[in-house]
């Protein structure tokens, strides 16, 4: 019978509760060594550790059946993959900020600003919708420092405990979207491996009432 595999973010926010919410459903499987594939000994998954902002193409291109991710980037992947279930874990807000000593009244501040970002896609549809035109700089990591180095006026980024805009000088002006972990699936999965799911679904949902 074919495994079901399985991606989850090698390090970040969702790596460690990834994994724990997989242990939580009685799965074992040796994990660490930097091994990048690893095969559960009592259930017929496979694991495989990626960059979270990669799992959406590789589930779309079925190198991975399933991967948990933050909502914030499957939306901006715009890859056509099935959200499977809300995970209820990671918990966070894409949000624009700015310097912590600009006089900020309204969404109006942005008109014609230059805002850093890894969510082009996101954020320019929200600007769009706004009819709000601003120049949108793409970065890959550690949008935090544009302001203060002159790449941009503002940052539009994930917020979780806030201690990464306190610790740049930042603050908080407006949610863009809310997002937490969650579980996604290719299309076009074999019967089998749909029959894999359910019973891992049950686990997770047991899991998650339990602790209600
Ligand atoms: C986000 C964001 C900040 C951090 C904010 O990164 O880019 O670096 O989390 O969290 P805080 O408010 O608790 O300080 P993310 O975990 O999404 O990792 P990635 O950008 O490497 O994918
Ligand atoms: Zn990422
Ligand atoms: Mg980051």
């Amino acid at each position: 019978m074919s495994k079901l595999k399985i991606a989850i973010q090698k390090s970040g926010r969702l790596s460690e509760k990834s994994i724990k919410l997989l242990e939580e459903c009685g799965i074992k499987f040796p994990n660490g060594g930097g091994k990048l594939i690893t095969e559960a000994t009592n259930f017929p998954i496979e694991i495989l550790f990626l960059r979270d902002d990669d799992i959406p193409q590789y589930v779309e291109q079925q190198v991975a059946d399933l991967g948990i991710i933050g909502e914030n980037v499957l939306v901006e992947s715009k890859k056509k993959i099935n959200l499977v279930e809300k995970l209820g874990f990671s918990s966070c807000r894409l949000s624009l900020a700015v310097p912590k000593e600009t006089q900020y009244e309204s969404l109006e501040f942005f008109r014609n600003k230059r805002i850093a970002t890894s969510y082009p896609n996101i954020l320019s549809e929200y600007f769009q919708k706004l009819q709000i035109e601003v120049t949108i700089e793409v970065i890959s990591g550690s949008v935090e420092i544009a302001p203060g180095i002159g790449l941009a006026d503002g940052i539009c980024d994930i917020v979780s405990s806030g201690s990464t805009l306190l610790s740049n000088g930042l603050k908080e002006v407006e949610k863009v979207l809310d997002s937490q972990a969650v579980l996604v699936a290719n299309h076009d999965l074999e019967d089998s491996k749909k029959q894999i799911l359910e019973k891992l679904l049950f686990r997770i949902q047991s899991v998650r009432k339990a602790k209600e």
